[in-house]
């Protein structure tokens, strides 16, 4: 055993669901992807038929900690009516926030100014005092991280990995993913005819965070001539050259397809703010792309930042069966006895990983994959 193994076994955690469940909660956090109703009606159908009830607890964690803000109380009683034709419906039902991480709860201070305050143990205590004998949480790297250590204080939970960024470990593939590129690779088919109409430079911006994979997937989906990703910084004078090598190959126009965190060689990410009790927002490369290259070849240059686009509208079919089979495979992993794990998609079959293995890292881009490979056999630019 290596000594990376040895760690993940220190810390992994051993933590079961009560022998007999009665009742469950289900909770979605973090941005949302096409996809969560469908887990949300699956685990729900699922539980029902073992006899166990089911709570949805609504905005992340917040339905729970902050009560008083929701008009029917902070959490729903999901049925069969509730969940009753909502597999094909982009968002969730149950609402979702990126700004509600229990240990690093944003709270009104008295001068005004919010700070982070560690609320994990009332948090805790609430979901015992409502007899939720196990939860169930379906979000990204940040929920799954929250859900890891909420276990460490006791609590059975399976994780449900969805993220339009697909940057979570150990899974093949998150949900939302697929629905996002689909998008994306629409819309860059589309501006490739006002490109040529116009003879310019066309910059589509797309989400990921940290991570390349919208950008590469829809890029070499959608034939661009330049992806700019995370994981390879770039030389604009290089995504230059291959717009000016393309005109002087009578190709007048150029589909340059950039990831929102990419950044050049020399500089650093795009960032729009940093607010306390969330992650950074990323933004604003696309139009710098645009305006560098416009200078620097002289042809006409436009960009578009396809943003929430990207998460919203009706999971593809791929997502929706992903979404029901994860959903059924974590009431499973609780029905087998399994709480502190992530269920993940290892084609054929879902499996469950520990949470701790599957937070350990962000899965990026590797720059010997294949996708990597065919692109640059197929002559496009990654600005390296
Ligand atoms: O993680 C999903 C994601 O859509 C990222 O691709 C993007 O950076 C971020 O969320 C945007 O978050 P928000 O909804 O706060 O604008």
């Amino acid at each position: 055993m290596n000594t990376q193994e040895e760690e993940a076994t220190e810390e992994e955690i051993t933590i079961s669901p009560p022998e007999s469940i009665k009742r469950i909660a289900i909770s979605t956090g973090g941005g949302d992807a096409p996809g969560l109703n469908a887990v949300i009606r699956s685990a729900v159908l699922c539980a029902m038929r073992r006899g166990w009830e089911c709570i949805g607890i609504r905005d992340g964690y917040n339905g729970l900690l902050t009560p008083e803000q929701y008009p029917r109380g902070g959490t729903i009683l999901l049925d069969h009516e509730k969940v009753r034709g909502i597999t094909h419906l982009g968002g969730t039902i149950i609402g979702t926030t990126n700004r509600g991480n229990p240990f690093s709860y944003p709270t009104l201070g008295k001068d005004g100014t919010l700070h982070e305050v560690d609320r994990s143990d009332e948090l805790v205590e609430k979901i015992k005092d409502l007899g939720i004998d196990a939860l169930i949480t379906i979000g990204g790297d940040g929920s799954m991280r929250i859900a890891y250590d909420l276990c460490k204080k006791g609590l059975p939970i399976v994780g449900v990995p969805k993220t339009i960024d697909n940057d979570l470990d150990k899974t093949v593939v998150t949900f939302g993913f697929d629905s996002a590129v689909s998008f994306a690779t629409e819309c860059i088919d589309r501006l490739h005819s006002t490109a040529e109409a116009h003879r310019r430079i066309m910059v589509i911006e797309v989400m990921g965070r940290y991570a390349g994979w919208i950008a590469l997937n829809a890029g070499v989906s959608g034939t661009a001539d330049a992806i700019l990703i995370p994981e390879i910084p770039f030389d604009i004078e290089k995504v230059a050259e291959r717009t000016r090598e393309r005109v002087r190959n009578g190709k007048m126009f150029s589909i340059i397809v950039v990831a929102e965190g990419a950044r050049p060689i020399d500089g650093q990410r795009y960032v729009i703010d940093r607010e306390i009790g969330r992650a950074e927002r990323l933004g604003g490369i696309g139009a710098a792309v645009s305006q560098q290259l416009q200078e620097l070849t002289g042809q006409e240059s436009r960009h578009v930042v396809l943003g929430h686009l990207q998460r919203g509208g009706q999971p593809t079919t791929f997502d929706r069966l992903l979404s029901l089979r994860f959903g059924a495979a974590a009431i499973r992993a609780l029905d087998e006895g399994n709480a502190g794990v992530m269920v993940v998609l290892d084609p054929p079959t879902v499996q469950y990983v520990p949470l701790y293995q599957a937070t350990r890292r962000m899965k990026t881009v590797p720059l010997d994959s294949d996708t990597v490979i065919t692109a640059r056999d197929l002559g496009i630019s990654f600005g390296d």
